[in-house]
Formats: C-alpha cells, sequence, structure tokens
C-alpha cells in the first residue's frame, strides 16, 4: 500500500509545483519608466490615453483615438520596448484581415548602431517577407502621420509613435494588431526576427475602445505548461529512473530479484502514459498553430513517442528467459532505450528553447532534474566498480582469506603485474633493434 501511494504524492507534488512556479500572473498596468516617457506625457496631454503592457517581447503600448467627419478614426500610438542591444527594430501594425504577420501594414523603426539616430518608414508585410524576401519602405495604403522613433538612453526605452488614420473598413472593437521586435538590420531593411514562441505570440484583437483584447497566444499558454510539464516528468524523468533501476537493481551491484521488475515496468508505464498524454497535447499545440511549426521539436517528438511505444510492445513480446530470441530482444531492447535517453533531453531543450527569453525557470528545473539523475547515475555507477574490483581482488586463492590478508595481496599483485605489462610495452615499441637492451 504504502509503496503505492508515495509515488503518487511524489508525482502530485511534481506536477503542481512547477506549475505554480511557472504561472506568474503578470499585470497589464504599464511601467512608471514607460509612463514617463516624453512621447506618452505628449501623447496624454492631448488627449485621454490607455496604456497596457503587452503580452510578449516586454513591449507596452499606448493609444488614444477620436472619429474624424469622414467616419475615420484616427488614433495615436506610442509603442516602446527596452531595447538590449547597440542595434535591433521595432515594428507595430494593423491587419484588416486576421490577427497575423502576412498582410500586416507595419510602422517599423530602425536603431542603427553606433548611437546614429533611427530612423522610421512604414512597410507591406506579405507572403514573400515571411520566406525571407527583402523588404524595402514603402506606401501601406493607410495615412500615417508624424511618425517617429526615439532611443531614449536613459530607461533604454527604444518606442516608435505615430498618428494612423484608419477607414471605415477597420472595426476598432476589433483590430488586429501585431509587434515584433529584431536585432538585426541593414540600412532601411529589419531583418528576421527570432523564431520563439514570444516572437509569434506577439498579437491580438484588440478594442480600442475598453482596451479589452483577445490575445491569440493565451489560451494555448496553459496547455503549453501542461505539455511541458508532463513532459519532463514522464519522459525526462520517470523513464530515466526505469532505466537506472534497469541497470543497477537487475543484477549487480543490487540484486532486488522480480521487484527490479515491478519498479522498472511501473516506471516506464506510468511515464509512458504522462509522456503519451504530454505528447498528445503537443501534437494538438501544433495542429493549433496554423503560422508557425517547430520541425525539431516535432520530428523528435514523434520519434520519442514511436520508440516509447515500440518499448512498451517489448514487454509485451519479451521472449522467455531460455528461448533463443533473447539475446535479439535484449540488443533491441537496449539500443531503443539508449537512443530514448539521448533524445528525450535533447527535445525537451528543444522546447525549453521555444520559450525563449521567458524559459529560465523551465531551463533550471530541468537542469535540476538531469544533475540529481546524473549524481545518482555517477554513484552507482562507482559503487559498481568498487563493489566488482573489490570482490576481484578478494577473490580468495587458497580457502578463507581475511581482510589483513588481502591488504598485502593487493600490493603484491599490483607490484607483480605492472612491470610485466611494461616490459612487453617496450618489445613492442623497441622492436628487433633494441633487444638486447631489454635482456
Ligand atoms: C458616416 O456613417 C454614417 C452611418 O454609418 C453614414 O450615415 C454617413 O453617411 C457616413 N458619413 C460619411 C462622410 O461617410
Ligand atoms: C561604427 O563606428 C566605427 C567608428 O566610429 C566605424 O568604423 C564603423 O564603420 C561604424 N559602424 C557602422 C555600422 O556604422
Ligand atoms: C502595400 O499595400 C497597399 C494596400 O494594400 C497598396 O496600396 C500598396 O501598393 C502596397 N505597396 C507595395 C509596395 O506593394
Ligand atoms: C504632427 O505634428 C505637428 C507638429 O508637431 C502637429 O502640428 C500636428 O498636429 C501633428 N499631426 C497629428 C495628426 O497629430
Ligand atoms: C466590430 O467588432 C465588434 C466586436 O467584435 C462587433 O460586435 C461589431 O459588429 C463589429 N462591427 C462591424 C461594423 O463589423
Amino acid at each position: 500500500m504504502q509503496s503505492s501511494t508515495l509515488p503518487v504524492i511524489f508525482i502530485l507534488a511534481l506536477f503542481c509545483l512547477p506549475y505554480a512556479a511557472f504561472s506568474s500572473k503578470s499585470s497589464h498596468q504599464c511601467s512608471d519608466d514607460f509612463l514617463h516617457l516624453d512621447a506618452y506625457l505628449g501623447m496624454d496631454e492631448r488627449h485621454d490615453t490607455r496604456c497596457r503592457k503587452l503580452t510578449t517581447l516586454q513591449a507596452q503600448f499606448a493609444w488614444n483615438f477620436y472619429r474624424t467627419s469622414q467616419n475615420q478614426t484616427q488614433v495615436n500610438i506610442l509603442i516602446g520596448t527596452k531595447m538590449i542591444t547597440d542595434a535591433g527594430w521595432l515594428a507595430w501594425g494593423v491587419n484588416p484581415d486576421l490577427p497575423q504577420m502576412v498582410g500586416t501594414r507595419a510602422i517599423i523603426g530602425i536603431k542603427p548602431p553606433n548611437g546614429s539616430s533611427p530612423f522610421v518608414n512604414t512597410y507591406n508585410i506579405t507572403k514573400d517577407t515571411k520566406l525571407y524576401c527583402s523588404i524595402q519602405p514603402s506606401d501601406i495604403g493607410l495615412r500615417v502621420q508624424n511618425k517617429t522613433a526615439e532611443h531614449v538612453t536613459k530607461t533604454g526605452f527604444f518606442t516608435i509613435s505615430a498618428t494612423v488614420i484608419l477607414p471605415e473598413s477597420y472595426n476598432v472593437s476589433s483590430l488586429n494588431h501585431v509587434w515584433q521586435v529584431g536585432y538585426v538590420a541593414e540600412g532601411f531593411e529589419p531583418r528576421m526576427h527570432s523564431k520563439t514562441l514570444q516572437n509569434f505570440d506577439s498579437r491580438e484583437i484588440l478594442d480600442l475602445n475598453s482596451g479589452q483584447c483577445q490575445n491569440i497566444g493565451h489560451n494555448s499558454r496553459h496547455l503549453r505548461k501542461i505539455h511541458g510539464i508532463l513532459n519532463i516528468i514522464g519522459w525526462g524523468t520517470l523513464m530515466p529512473i526505469g532505466v537506472i533501476i534497469a541497470r543497477y537493481f537487475r543484477v549487480y551491484p543490487f540484486r532486488l530479484e522480480s521487484w527490479w521488475f515491478t519498479f522498472h515496468y511501473s516506471c516506464q508505464a506510468l511515464g509512458y502514459i504522462l509522456g503519451s498524454f504530454g505528447w498528445g497535447l503537443g501534437l494538438f499545440l501544433g495542429h493549433e498553430s496554423k503560422y508557425y511549426t517547430f520541425y525539431t521539436h516535432r520530428v523528435l517528438g514523434i520519434c520519442i513517442f514511436g520508440f516509447a511505444t515500440l518499448q512498451m510492445l517489448a514487454f509485451r513480446l519479451k521472449p522467455t528467459k531460455d528461448d533463443e530470441y533473447r539475446k535479439h530482444w535484449n540488443v533491441y531492447h537496449h539500443f531503443l532505450g539508449y537512443s530514448l535517453l539521448v533524445m528525450i533531453p535533447v527535445n525537451i531543450y528543444q522546447g525549453i528553447k521555444i520559450l525563449k527569453p521567458d524559459n529560465t525557470t523551465w531551463k533550471w528545473a530541468y537542469n535540476g532534474i538531469l544533475v540529481l539523475l546524473a549524481m545518482v547515475v555517477l554513484a552507482l555507477e562507482v559503487y559498481t566498480w568498487t563493489k566488482f574490483l573489490y570482490n576481484k581482488k578478494g577473490q580468495p586463492r587458497h580457502g578463507n582469506a581475511t581482510p589483513s590478508d588481502q591488504a598485502p595481496q593487493k600490493t603484491d599483485q599490483g607490484s607483480g603485474t605492472s612491470p610485466q605489462a611494461d616490459q612487453t610495452q617496450q618489445k613492442t615499441d623497441h622492436g628487433s633493434t633494441s633487444s638486447p637492451q631489454i635482456d
């Protein structure tokens, strides 16, 4: 009874703790730094201005708007992010069709290196842009006035501000807006941004009246956490523990008779169940994100699930001990097992990389698990070898050997074998030319 409740409590703890750590509730209030920017104060002076922290890329966004006499909407915007690099770019845009990058009418501010003054232009973002074709400043079919880019050295904010006249076709109660940050630009041409989730989730549907927004990546965020936790526990923790049990507790250095198999099988089965749920969630998330795919993570994930499934089948198809296929079965089972041990950490780190730069908690949590597992393996390995060597040396030659007998035997053996080895070494080294010297 006890042996079955303990693991359950352990799993629950594993499951709840990281979830608490990873679900940080961030407020949507703009930071004081941002609210004290001259650009913001200038905006707020004339109209009542709303401000909110955007969900990704540490961006903050302020706006005010009013209707013009022609049923158009004049929107004043200010967006800023702390630019951590010498050069870079910041983009903001509206999309008349969908909350996505392709089709966005963007305003992009570029901060050149060397502290030169930044410049700002409008750009059409098209399918070609996504395929790494160059983009050049162009007319975007919207009237954009007073566009400015500014780098505030004191606080590190890089901002763009502009006045955009939106025609009637844009619905200000559900405006698709998109933002982006990149760190490479050449002349007037912004270059590819990083490809983390943050860069893909930087879009939402905003109601300019109420400030309410519908973030596109929001629903997926919880599922991603669950996916990560399930797979780190299932694939990344329980499966390696199962391997450790099989390696060290089956015969040598510890012999747990039938127990080792129960533990080994339970770990793998539980790991497989959790991992498969996580994998299913991962597939769902991959299916949901229509505009981007993380190929390496996906392919490795599918391989891991495939291999793990074969391993579970292997349990069912296990030949008996005396069966002549048993040897082949062992090779197969071990090969798949050790391949999994390599692929799993690689893919977990792939997944963690996707979350950059908000991935430090994940990274350190998993680093911790790996270090712990590695320490256990190291300790067991050292113990195995010590026991092995000790048993070998301690093997009595004539009847019973007491520990006091063994000590001198050890040194005898040592001084007895090493010169022999030296001699053979010398013989082969010097060959026939120097044979007299050896004599
Ligand atoms: C503005 O919209 C109203 C109602 O939709 C319409 O009656 C009016 O003609 C429009 N004015 C202009 C200048 O388009
Ligand atoms: C930056 O400044 C240095 C010296 O002032 C100059 O040699 C270099 O070409 C500049 N780089 C760019 C990208 O302007
Ligand atoms: C950009 O898009 C606008 C609106 O669709 C269009 O009028 C304009 O010609 C486009 N510019 C380029 C360079 O394609
Ligand atoms: C643009 O800036 C000028 C000068 O600061 C100002 O007079 C004008 O009203 C601004 N235009 C808009 C649409 O805010
Ligand atoms: C604008 O969007 C709101 C909220 O989605 C919707 O209720 C309204 O019908 C839309 N208006 C138009 C003219 O499409």
